[in-house]
């Protein structure tokens, strides 16, 4: 084809994006109030082993979970609903980023524990984690961040449904000569990400939200982004707004001398994907962070890990660590209203993980089972009830 047609299909492409882009933000006009969980009467948890190593944690997460819930489950308030076919082989044998089968059994769940799903490099399969963001309309991507020690407590509200992600397998590509692809912001899809975040810190008495962008350079969606948080900012006159640049906070992370000052962040989601990993890795590694994917109607619940799959090409895989799920465990109890049992799990896992430490994952042989640890972590449970 020459450049000509081509330029004239993509500009036709680029139409459908953006009238199909102005529907979502329609959509998002009609958004349901957020679910009360304390007054919800029957609350189902989908459970979704993933690919790699997801199935292994996921297991043990389970078995946590239902340690945790006995009498809710057996009252019947709680129900642990398990969902199969969400591997690579079935999404790349039905070439579907979630199979349509999956994505309704998912619906009929209210909150989700997902293990790692493997994304295919190159090709135009979506990832499954981005496919369910956007089909559950999960906006906010929460992760936390704690270094007790060093007095570091961040909370990253990460947007997660828009940015350099929506249209990330939609780019417009002129053969041989060049490829575009898009990032996006809306307006509404901002608002409701700074007052997640802004309520956040309103309700745990933070003094300070951190809005984190690279506006000096993305001038049209990062402005947008940096404006709208500030508006939102405005109605929470005991909070300080400040502006940083994604680089210079990447910087800031890694130095000791000013880093635990920082309390929530709040930013667009590539830039809360890349600095999410960082933040990990100075509590202790990715393996040890937890992951909530929230939105007003469903959440989901995930390690902030990938699915490793070279740990099950070399065997390894029982030696999986699961803390990062049971982190992903404690904020579903949270979110689900049920504060005490999140906090009995949180107590669990900082004895097991930082002050006895019975019991080591090291990610191979040389260390303990993630059956192991998370025997540990009941037998610890049994013991603080
Ligand atoms: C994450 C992951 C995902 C992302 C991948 C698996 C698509 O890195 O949850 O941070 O980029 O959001
Ligand atoms: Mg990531």
């Amino acid at each position: 084809m020459s450049y000509t047609e081509q330029m004239e299909n993509a500009v036709s492409a680029f139409r459908a994006l953006l009238k199909e882009q102005l529907d979502r933000t329609e959509k998002m006009k009609n958004a349901a109030p957020a679910v009360d969980y304390a007054k919800k009467e029957h609350i189902r948890i989908g459970i979704c082993g993933g690919d790699g190593i997801g199935p292994i944690i996921v297991r043990e997460a389970q078995r946590v979970l239902s340690f945790l819930l006995q009498e809710e489950i057996e009252k019947g308030r709680i129900e642990l609903f398990e969902i199969e076919g969400l591997t690579i082989e079935n999404r790349l044998e039905k070439k579907e980023p979630v199979p349509s089968d999956v994505l309704a059994a998912i619906k009929t769940c209210d909150v989700l524990l997902k293990g790692p799903t493997t994304t295919p490099k190159g090709g135009t399969m979506e990832s499954a984690n981005v496919a369910l963001r956007r089909e559950l309309d999960l906006y906010a991507n929460v992760r936390p961040v704690v270094v007790a020690e060093e007095g570091i407590d961040w909370i990253f509200y990460r947007e997660n449904t828009e940015g350099e992600y929506v249209l990330g397998s939609r780019g417009i590509e002129i053969e041989g000569a060049l490829a575009m692809d898009f990032k996006v912001t809306t307006d509404l899809g901002t608002r409701r990400i700074a007052r997640a975040a802004f309520e956040y810190a309103k309700n745990n008495g933070k003094k300070n939200v951190a809005i984190v962008t690279k506006a000096n350079i993305m001038k049209k969606t990062d402005g947008n982004f940096t404006a709208i948080c500030h508006e939102v900012a405005k109605e929470y006159p005991d909070i300080t707004a400040e502006d940083w640049y994604i680089d210079i906070m990447a910087a800031n992370l890694v130095n000791p001398a000013i880093r635990s000052r920082f309390e929530v962040f709040v930013l667009p989601n590539l830039y809360g994907d890349i600095i999410t990993d960082e933040a990990a890795q100075i509590q202790g590694g990715v393996g040890t962070a937890g992951s909530a994917n929230v939105g007003d109607a469903y959440a989901m619940f995930e390690a902030v890990h990938g699915s490793a799959p070279r740990m099950i090409e070399e065997g390894i895989g029982e030696y999986a660590n699961p803390s990062s799920i049971l982190k992903a465990v404690e904020m579903l109890l949270r979110h689900i209203a049920l504060a005490d049992k999140a906090d009995k799990l949180a107590s669990a896992m900082q004895i097991c993980g930082e002050t006895e430490k019975k019991v080591v994952v090291t990610g191979d042989k040389n260390g303990a089972t993630c059956k192991e640890y998370a025997d540990y972590v009941m037998e610890t449970l049994q013991k603080i009830s």
